[in-house]
């Protein structure tokens, strides 16, 4: 019952406000947040990949109010593409993208995410990496699949990201998977109504793995995002009777959950990426780690009550 009413306080400015001044915030924040800036996080990088493990970097940030704030979220992408290049560590990290941060839900918001997205895309592509649009709630997603289909046409490696808990999704994994793309599967993160998602979890994770068969039989590159070790080892059974070989698909797991699972799997010779998100902006990626786990909540409640 409590996931719902912190994700619905995850839109609130008042609660930001409260839970941003809060004692024993930063503590918390800091077990899913990798730091604030592009200096906090190339350590990480390197620190994650000597341990065999990939990375997506994500710049915390979304619902954007301005138009700056877009050409911000692009330029900040692009001041940490241009140091990964500096180090050499382009191979190892790919970026996720929020295209709410690069404009998408302002006036001529789909032309406007899609024009800050693309020097991004651009720019990854230099140094041998890629971008990964991630899926917001379900109001965005046909202009984020738009948006997808239109930088795949000169980037093919461009990904994305879908929902299980979403009924449109085994229509699009069908689409995705046999038009080669490569695609993260996710149980979804956000408060949809029951009129366009699935709201008892057995059967998001039903639906999740009908969607992994759908991209492992298919003809692109599947992402599993996911924690959950059941889900996990259906992945490696589905790839095995697909014909994947190891690097045909990969796991992915947020930073600060599960690092001992994520060796595991990395060490049995998968491969593993590590989301790791980092930035000043990191309220709503946070709620939504405490709404995922209510142990998170409790923990955090305990660590304002004793600072
Ligand atoms: P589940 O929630 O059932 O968790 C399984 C186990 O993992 C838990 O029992 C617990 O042990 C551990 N766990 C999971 N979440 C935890 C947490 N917050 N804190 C501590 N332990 C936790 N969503 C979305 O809507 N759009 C997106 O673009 C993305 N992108 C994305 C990228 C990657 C790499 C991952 C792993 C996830 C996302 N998500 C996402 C989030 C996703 O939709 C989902 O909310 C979380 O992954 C939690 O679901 P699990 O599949 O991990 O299962």
């Amino acid at each position: 019952m409590l996931g719902p009413v912190i994700l619905a306080a995850s839109r609130s400015d008042k609660m930001r406000r409260l839970v941003s001044a809060a004692p024993g915030t930063k503590q918390v924040v800091a077990r899913f947040i990798a730091g604030e800036t592009v200096d906090d996080v190339v350590p990480i990088v390197s620190e994650l990949s000597g341990r065999g493990l990939e990375v997506t970097l994500d710049v915390v940030g979304e619902d954007i109010t301005t138009v700056e704030q877009s050409y911000a979220a692009r330029d900040a992408y692009l001041e940490l593409i241009g140091r990964l290049k500096e180090l050499g560590l382009g191979a190892r990290a790919e970026m996720s993208v929020k295209l709410s941060m690069f404009g998408q839900s302002l006036e001529n918001g789909h032309e406007l995410a899609l024009a800050n997205v693309r020097p991004v895309v651009e720019a990854a592509a230099e140094i041998g990496t890629t971008v990964t649009l991630d899926a917001e709630d379900h109001t965005t997603l046909d202009s984020m699949f738009a948006i997808h289909e239109e930088l795949r046409k000169d980037f093919p490696q461009t990904g994305c990201v879908i929902q299980a808990y979403l009924f449109r999704t085994e229509d699009d994994a069908r689409r995705l998977a046999a038009n080669g793309s490569r695609v993260r599967i996710v149980k979804g993160a956000y408060k949809e109504p029951a009129s366009v998602a699935i709201q008892d979890k057995p059967e998001i994770d039903k639906a999740y793995v009908r969607i992994m068969k759908i991209l492992m039989d298919g003809e692109g590159y599947p992402m599993i995002g996911s924690h959950d070790p059941r889900l996990i080892s259906i992945g490696q059974e589905l790839a095995r009777r697909a014909g994947r070989k190891l690097d045909e698909y990969e796991f992915q797991m947020l930073y600060g959950i599960r690092s001992e699972e994520q060796n595991r799997l990395a060490a049995e010779g998968h491969r593993m990426r590590v989301y790791t998100a980092y930035g000043t902006d990191w309220y709503g990626y946070f709620m939504r780690r405490l709404a995922e786990k209510p142990a998170n909540l409790l923990f955090f409640v305990r660590s304002i009550l004793t600072k």
